[in-house]
């Protein structure tokens, strides 16, 4: 439906724009995408990235899985349909940061091509830069962190990813992690290659 069959009137265009937010800042607005199973590294690679760019003189948001579904998205659960409207969610609020120059850095299990698509077409194919953390199962599930594998195993949680709900993996990403092999600092360390040209952090 067009938004003005809704009674809907949007102003984007009397607003600044992305590139007057971007000269304000000295840097481009990028969308860093993780997905990967539970427990494979996803949030401590974002908070670790975070760090060094923001060190660097960038300004980044993280948006986490547990984090968003406390806040916005705590009415959904772990349905296909649900998790279609966390992804959803995720990305419009996204398309916001990156919209403003801002780095941002999503770490969302987001378990198939069709999640991830959807994501990228909402924030914009060119921004977004889909990341891989390729950990192995039996290595996610051995750290079980929060323990719920071992809740999944029992059968205590439904729908656990890995185990009793599907990961796809990507099919093309721009970048593959896989966190039993890598030390933090080495997957940052690519990390930062691959997306500071991007970023071209001017200084004022
Ligand atoms: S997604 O599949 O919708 O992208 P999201 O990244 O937001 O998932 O949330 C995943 C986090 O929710 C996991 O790290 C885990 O802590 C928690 N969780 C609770 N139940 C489940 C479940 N059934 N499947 C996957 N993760 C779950």
């Amino acid at each position: 439906m067009k938004e003005n069959d809704r009674d809907i009137y949007p102003v984007f265009d009397r607003m600044l724009t992305r590139a007057d937010k971007e000269r304000l800042l000295g840097q481009h607005g990028l969308m860093i995408w993780f997905t990967g199973l539970s427990g494979s590294g996803k949030s401590t690679i974002a908070i670790a990235l975070e760090r060094e760019l923001h060190e660097r003189g960038i300004l980044c948001r993280i948006l986490d899985g547990d984090n968003v579904r406390s806040g916005i998205n705590n009415n959904l659960g772990f349905s296909e349909e649900d998790r279609v409207e966390n992804i959803r969610r995720i990305a419009e609020v996204s398309k916001l940061f990156v919209d403003t120059g801002i780095v941002t850095i999503a770490a969302f299990i987001s378990p198939s091509n069709t999640l991830r698509r959807m994501a990228a077409s909402i924030i914009g194919e060119t921004d977004f830069i889909e990341v891989y953390v390729d950990t192995p199962l039996s290595v996610c599930e051995q750290r079980d962190v929060k323990g719920l594998y071992k809740r999944a195993r029992n059968g205590e949680v439904k729908n656990f990813t890995g185990i009793s709900a599907p990961f796809e993996a990507p099919e093309h990403p721009a970048l593959r992690l896989d966190t039993s092999r890598l030390t933090i600092g080495q997957s940052v360390d690519k990390l930062l290659g691959l997306i500071l040209p991007k970023i071209n952090k001017t200084t004022k």
